[in-house]
């Protein structure tokens, strides 16, 4: 009997599991609740008295080095399995995903993109360092036009220092327009939305660096009535107000010229102080296009007609979200940009 549980002991310090599974069995086997050590002891009272003592240790020294050999082999599964996954631990629930958001300045401009979509216009892009006939000559805006002063114009520095006065960032995406009528012929129908550069002091109201869409529409018979029920159908879809009003202006590429009021009401005293007390707010420069630009893009004004439209996307998108300073949109404040994040 003693001779049995000795050869136990050195079986059981020999022994090695490489998986789980392998040394619960061993565990069952030896320290179970119907294991062998359990019969060992059920033996005990037949051992005769004077081998007890002898039996009694040895019982005890198997027991314990079972015991320990289960410990010490459960912390080496533990630790070698840490060690072979590359990717940690697979059950742990995952991180949240942090899902972005869109920049006002993107929400506003497809939105606009969308409602000029939904009747007829396409999207045209254009380069942001332009040419001066594309910004400017091409579009009634002749070298010693006085109205050029009108935007503030950044010239290309070269090298020596130079000023390259046929090298500019474009100051109004009308640039992509007159670049569109020279590469299509009537009927046209697009928008063209983009950056855009005026040399102007940044301030709450203004920045050198701003964004706009501009549409252009050319066909036959292209009347004034067309473009005001196009700016009317965009009034109501983009800011739900149907009250439009436009006021005679100038632009040197369109002939006759209008600004474009909607009216926002005066319910709140926030429309109070954007509309001034009046109700009104402008939104956009507009007008029937010019014969000479259309002459200076190779299309024939006596038998086509067109007008265009001008707005820029941060005045909207102030007015939308009541934003009371433009210099937030580039300023990259995380908590600025994480209101938007629930629009897409
Ligand atoms: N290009 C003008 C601007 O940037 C806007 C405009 C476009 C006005 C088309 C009239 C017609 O100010």
């Amino acid at each position: 009997m003693l001779d049995k549980v000795k050869e136990l002991i050195v079986e059981v310090s020999h022994f090695n599991a490489s998986t789980k599974e392998e040394l619960e069995t061993f565990r069952i086997k030896y320290l179970g609740s119907k294991g062998l050590l359990k019969d060992l002891f059920a033996e005990f009272k037949n051992v005769d008295a004077d081998l007890r003592k002898d039996f009694g240790q040895a019982l005890n020294t198997l027991k314990k080095t079972a015991e320990e050999k289960v410990l010490e082999i459960a912390t080496s599964l533990e630790n070698s399995t840490e060690e072979k996954s590359i990717y940690g631990d697979l059950t742990r629930p995952a991180e949240p995903i942090e899902l972005g958001s869109r920049h006002p300045i993107s929400i506003v401009k497809n939105q606009i993109i969308e409602v000029f979509n939904r009747i007829g216009f396409t999207v045209s892009e254009g380069p942001e360092i332009e040419d001066d006939w594309h910004n400017f000559t091409a579009l009634n805006l002749p070298e010693y036009h006085p109205a050029r002063d009108m935007q503030d114009t950044f010239f290309i520095e070269q090298a020596g220092g130079k000023f390259n006065s046929d090298l500019l960032l474009r100051t109004h995406t009308s640039s992509v327009q007159v670049r569109y009528m020279e590469k299509n012929q009537p009927p046209i129908r697009t928008i063209s939305p983009g950056r855009v550069f005026r040399n102007e002091d940044i301030s709450a109201r203004a920045h050198c660096i701003f964004h706009q869409v501009e549409g252009l529409y050319i066909d036959t018979n292209v009347s004034f009535a067309d473009l005001k029920q196009t700016l009317l159908y965009f009034t109501k879809e983009m800011f739900g107000k149907s009250k439009i009003r436009l006021r005679p202006s100038y632009f040197p590429f369109t002939e006759p010229s209008a600004e474009v009021d909607i009216y926002w009401g005066l319910e709140t005293e926030i429309d109070y102080r954007i509309t001034k007390g009046t109700g009104w707010l402008e939104i956009m420069g507009c007008g029937m296009v010019d014969p000479n630009v259309l002459k200076n893009c190779n299309i024939d004004p006596t038998k086509y007609s067109g007008y265009a439209f001008g707005m820029g996307i941060e005045r909207i998108a102030m007015l939308l979200y009541q934003i009371p300073d433009i210099r937030m949109f580039y300023e990259n404040d995380k908590r600025f940009l994480e209101q938007f994040k629930s629009i897409i």
